[in-house]
């Protein structure tokens, strides 16, 4: 497995899986457990998935040694704030069955999450957390919080897929130092994405699906992705990326599929953002 080298030195798979959406217990074990049987190492979960239990007791049943292991989780809105933020950390850590998380997010950009970056800030040199990081952060907010504050996020966890290609916002990453994240890799087959005839025809030339174009697009991008599956043959295919390349021309002709338009929401639209932060939790 390829890895990204974020710029504290640690080491970060660039292909995990996510299990967004994946609300049945049963389900969400066994889709993990597929994966690290499959290769993965990296698995990608939130507090607000309502599944870290599940993934934790995945991480157990496999006997992957936690050291060869990468998981994320991320800190919802209601509980950003230094103090709410370093409350929720144990307690996302405990359901996960784990005593130092590799990769904490700040998942939306909303409330104080300058109290939960400090909070972040602390953890990690405590040695709790291997890299800290955030999620939707466009460039305004990035800069922002990478100017005030000691630590760059070490990674920006984003929408990303053929339809959104977020080109300008991975170079102000690249000149800041963040490692950008694909959410959405496969924008969860919206736009009939699966069956898109540039990615099925440049597919076809290297006996591959759509759905393995696209993450190859992203990996050869520099792109960390963690596309989400349940079923076990798709796992297995998603990491079945790793021998063969886009050319240079096939690389173009997914860059002219780019929209420049979100396929899901807008962070800046007032109604989304007043949603988004009265999504509660019990968690
Ligand atoms: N930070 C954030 O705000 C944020 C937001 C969204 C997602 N995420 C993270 O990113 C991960 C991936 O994004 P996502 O789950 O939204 O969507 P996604 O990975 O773009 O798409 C998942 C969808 O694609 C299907 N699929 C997967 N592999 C396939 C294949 N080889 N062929 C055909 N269909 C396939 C899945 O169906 P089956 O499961 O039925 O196979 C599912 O419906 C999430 O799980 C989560 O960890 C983060």
């Amino acid at each position: 497995m390829e890895q990204v080298t974020l710029h504290n030195g640690v080491e970060m798979p660039i292909l995990g899986l996510g299990v967004y959406q994946v609300e049945d217990p049963a389900v969400c074990e066994q889709s993990v457990l597929a994966a690290l049987s499959a290769g993965y190492r990296s698995i990608d979960t939130a507090a607000a998935y309502l599944n870290e239990e599940a993934v934790g007791r995945a991480i157990k049943k496999s006997g992957v040694p936690r050291g060869e292991l990468f998981v994320t989780t991320k800190l919802w809105i209601q509980d950003a704030g230094y103090e709410s933020a370093k409350r929720a950390f144990q307690r996302s850590l405990d359901r996960l069955g784990l005593d130092y998380l590799d990769l904490y997010l700040i998942h939306q950009p909303f409330n104080d999450y300058y109290g939960a970056w400090r909070a972040m800030e602390e953890l990690y040199h405590e040695g709790r957390i291997r890299a800290i990081g955030v999620s939707n952060f466009y460039p305004d907010r990035l800069v922002d919080l990478i100017d005030h504050n000691e630590i760059t996020p070490m990674v920006n966890q984003i929408e990303a897929h053929p339809f959104f290609q977020r080109t300008a916002d991975q170079q102000l990453m690249q000149q800041r130092g963040v490692a950008m994240e694909s959410w959405g890799s496969f924008a969860e087959g919206k736009n009939n994405l699966f069956s898109n005839e540039t990615l099925c025809a440049i597919g076809e030339r290297h006996h591959k699906s759509a759905a393995q174009v696209t993450l190859r697009w992203l990996v050869q991008r520099g792109i960390i992705c963690i596309p989400k599956s349940v079923h076990q043959e798709r796992i297995e295919a998603n990491i079945d990326i790793f021998d063969f390349s886009l050319t240079d021309e096939e690389m173009a002709q997914i860059a002219a599929m780019d929209t420049g338009r979100s396929s899901f929401l807008s962070h800046y639209d007032p109604e989304t953002v007043s949603w988004l932060g009265n999504v509660k939790y019990d968690i």
